[in-house]
């Protein structure tokens, strides 16, 4: 860990669009003493089903775009990129702390009284070694049934969080979980808590979801303790929004969910890595 990490430096949160919006605002909430950037890799979305190498080379450079921004801590706000690229990352860049996501099947199979457990999220994550591992360790005495939700990540980032394609595509997934028997879904997906509302419609009230987005941001609390990282309690933090991709569209989704703020662009080829 090296000591130049500084504790007045930015936290930066990426994933490949909006989703890991969800996390950003955990951690906003819990830390709003803390200068954040995120930034949204929307020329590339959806990272779901590109290529292991792909989500890797825009996962590095992404990281050294923060580092070139003094961060001092990197949330990889994404299970995709999580389960393609952070034992690289940890490895590529060893000074600088990483909180990444996994499926949260642990809590999941913890309190499952059914016993059989939904888990949604893309296609690329449930290919990934962090998955498989995940689910060996923690869902032994327990039924998985997944479902990779072709076409979701699309409709959220076109800010369709309730129209008739975003039900279609959930319906079918949710239907047959509900006739294997689940009662808790974990949403292994940072886009898929936008939907939440829709999800709970359909599956009803019984049934639990797991966002594991305040899990993630006493994470970033945790890792700030070890290494001495929490900037000074007594001011307020600034948050700054970027996208690769097309401003507007980016600056439309956040007013319309809440955030009522703006996004500003960074472009691939110039600020980051080479165009792609
Ligand atoms: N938000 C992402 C995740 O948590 C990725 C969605 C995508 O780009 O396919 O997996």
């Amino acid at each position: 860990m090296a000591d130049d990490l500084k504790r007045t430096g930015p936290i930066g949160v990426f994933d490949s669009g909006v989703g890991g919006l969800t996390v950003l605002k955990e951690i906003s909430r819990q830390f709003p003493n803390e200068d954040i950037i995120y930034l949204a890799d929307q020329a590339h979305v959806p990272y779901g089903n590109r290529e292991l190498e792909d989500i890797q080379r825009f996962s590095v450079e992404i990281t050294e775009y923060f580092i070139r921004q003094g961060a001092k801590l990197i949330v990889v706000a994404c299970n995709t990129a999580s389960a393609a690229a952070l034992y690289h990352l940890r490895e590529k860049f060893p000074d600088i702390p990483f909180v990444g996501m996994e499926p949260a099947v642990k809590p999941a199979a913890e309190t499952t009284e059914s016993g059989v457990v939904g888990v949604l999220a893309t296609h690329a994550t449930f290919q990934g070694e962090l998955y498989s591992s995940v689910v060996e360790r923690f869902a032994k005495d327990v039924k998985l049934t997944q479902d990779p939700c072709i076409g979701l990540v699309a409709e959220i980032e076109k800010g369709n969080l309730g129209g008739a394609e975003t039900r279609k595509i959930l319906e079918n997934a949710l239907k047959p979980m509900m006739k294997a028997g689940i009662d808790t879904i974990v949403l292994g997906c940072t886009h898929y808590p936008f939907v939440f509302p829709l999800i709970k419609e359909i599956v009803g009230p019984d049934v639990r979801l797991i966002d594991p987005s305040p899990a993630i941001a006493r994470q970033v609390g945790r890792l700030f303790e070890i290494y001495g990282l929490e900037n000074e309690l007594d001011r307020i933090g600034s948050l700054s929004i970027k996208t690769t991709g097309d401003i507007k569209k980016l600056s439309d989704f956040l007013i319309n969910t809440g955030f009522e703020m703006k996004a500003n662009s960074l472009k691939w080829g110039e600020e980051l890595g080479a165009d792609n």
